[in-house]
């Protein structure tokens, strides 16, 4: 399946899919397109390593509306079927959302429906949890709250610093995303309600 990929930072779970796709490991992927709202967003350097094509659509003078018209256009003439949130830091509208329904997967560093928004390693090791982990998981019309298709646990150790944790957990996120994707692209996901099966061969 034809995915674009929209990225804000520094693209290391872009370079993960792309990594994995490069393997041979992602055999139903197909990594068309990287969109960055940020000229400066690392994972620019990501595409050009792996000679993906990719383009910058400043978001910060414009409105949602003007912004993702744009990105839904190259979409549409780039074919795309699947996108991947891979650290887009920015909220899409419910119309976006609805046009890509049950297209667009995101992942978010935390147990989810525990921990949703800009915080969750801070707000996990406040809260007294001894686990988290991140969650791969469609995007709605909510805040990290679509149905969740994969999730990877990590122990919170005592004296655990965010950073050390966003470490932990960024290795688990590195694991789970190819393999949710590649699920997806291969159409074993369906989803019922706010579940998600994961139907084998
Ligand atoms: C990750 O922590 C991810 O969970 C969150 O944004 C961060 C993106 O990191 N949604 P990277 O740009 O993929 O390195």
């Amino acid at each position: 399946m034809k995915v674009g990929v929209m990225a804000s930072g520094r693209g290391s779970n872009f370079h993960a899919i792309l990594k994995e796709s490069h393997n041979g490991n992602l055999p139903n992927v197909e990594i068309r397109h990287l969109i960055v709202n940020k000229k400066s967003a690392k994972a620019i350097e990501v595409a050009q390593e792996y000679n993906i094509p990719f383009t910058v659509i400043e978001s910060k003078d414009k409105t949602r509306k003007d912004f993702e018209k744009e990105v839904a256009e190259l979409f549409k003439k780039e074919n795309i079927e699947i996108i991947v949130l891979a650290g887009f830091m920015r909220i899409l509208t419910d119309h976006f959302v609805n046009l890509y329904k049950h297209k667009i997967i995101n992942i978010h560093p935390s147990l989810l429906p525990a921990f949703p928004g800009a915080h969750a390693h801070r707000d996990a090791i406040n809260s007294g949890v001894k686990k988290s982990g991140c969650t791969v998981h469609f995007v709605d019309e909510g805040v990290d709250s679509g149905p969740i298709i994969m999730q990877a646990s990590v122990d919170i150790e005592e004296g655990e610093s965010e950073e050390s944790l966003s470490s932990k957990i960024l290795v688990r996120e590195h694991q789970i995303f190819p393999k949710t994707l590649e699920l997806l692209c291969s159409n074993k996901i369906e989803i019922i309600g706010q579940n998600v099966k994961i139907n084998p061969d």
